[in-house]
C-alpha cells in the first residue's frame, strides 16, 4: 500500500523550513548510503545531528503524533526522528533497498524499517525531475507531491529518485516501524478501519458497528506487537 498525506506541514511551517534548509550546512549525501547504494546515491543531505534537522524533524513527529489518516495507516510502534535531502544540478538517486534495520541516533535502539515516508518541501512546480518512483507488488508508482504532503510507502519496495534537472527538490524522509509489520495484514487493517469511520458517519446507530470496532480490535490483537 502506498498512500499520500495532505498537508501534514501547513504553508506556513513548510516555508519556515525551506528558510532554514537554504541557510543549513548540507553534506554529500554519500556518506550516509550502505555499500550497494553508494553507487547510485548523488544528493546532499544533512548530517543527523544538525540542530536544523533536529528541530524541523520535531516540528514533523508533533504534527503526525495525533494524525489521524498516518496513524491509521502507519500503526506506528517507532517513528524515526526525520532526515533532509536536497536534490539540485542533476543530482539523482538510483534504484535502491533500504536497509531494514536502522540505528537511532545517537542511542542504543534500532528500528526495523517496515514504512518509508517523504514529504516533500518545494513546490512542484519550482523544480523539474525528481519524482520519487516505487516499486512493489502494486506496480510501479510516480509520486511528486505539493509542499507539505507526505508519501508513505512500505520499506520493501524498490525506489529510486529521478534527476532533478532545475530547480531545488527539498525533501524530508524517515522510516516507521509498525506495531504490525507484515504489509497485507496492516492494509487490511487500514481498509477496515476506513470503512467503520464512513458506516460511523452514514448509519451512526447501526448495531453492527459496534461488532465491526470488536472485529478490528481481535485483529488488531492477533496481530500487532507493542
Ligand atoms: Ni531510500
Amino acid at each position: 500500500m502506498l498512500i499520500s498525506i495532505e498537508g501534514v506541514l501547513t504553508p506556513n511551517e513548510v516555508e519556515e523550513a525551506r528558510l532554514k534548509l537554504n541557510n543549513a550546512s548540507w553534506a554529500d549525501g554519500r556518506h550516509s548510503a550502505g555499500y550497494l547504494s553508494q553507487g547510485v546515491k548523488n544528493n546532499q543531505q544533512l548530517p543527523d545531528d544538525d540542530p536544523i534537522a533536529v528541530k524541523l524533524g520535531e516540528t514533523i513527529l508533533k504534527a503526525l503524533q495525533n494524525h489521524p489518516i498516518f496513524t491509521a495507516a502507519a500503526l506506528p510502534l517507532k517513528v524515526l526522528p526525520p532526515l533532509f535531502n536536497r536534490y539540485t544540478d542533476g543530482e539523482s538517486y538510483g534504484g535502491h533497498i533500504d536497509g531494514a534495520i536502522r540505528p537511532v541516533a545517537g542511542g542504543q535502539h534500532r528500528i526495523r524499517t517496515d514504512l518509508s515516508a517523504t514529504l516533500f518541501l518545494s513546490n512542484p512546480d519550482t523544480y523539474e525531475g525528481g519524482e520519487l518512483i516505487v516499486r512493489d507488488t502494486f506496480g510501479e508508482q510516480t509520486i511528486k507531491l505539493s509542499a507539505g504532503d507526505m508519501v508513505l510507502y512500505p520499506g520493501t519496495s524498490i525506489h529510486q529518485i529521478k534527476a532533478v534537472t532545475s530547480g531545488v527538490r527539498l525533501a524530508a524522509f524517515f522510516w516507521i516501524e509498525s506495531m504490525v509489520r507484515d504489509n497485507a495484514q496492516r492494509e487490511t487493517l487500514f481498509q477496515l478501519d476506513k470503512a467503520i469511520q464512513h458506516l460511523g458517519v452514514d448509519v451512526p446507530e447501526h448495531p453492527s458497528l459496534v461488532t465491526l470496532a470488536g472485529i478490528y480490535h481481535n485483529l488488531l490483537r492477533f496481530w500487532a506487537n507493542t
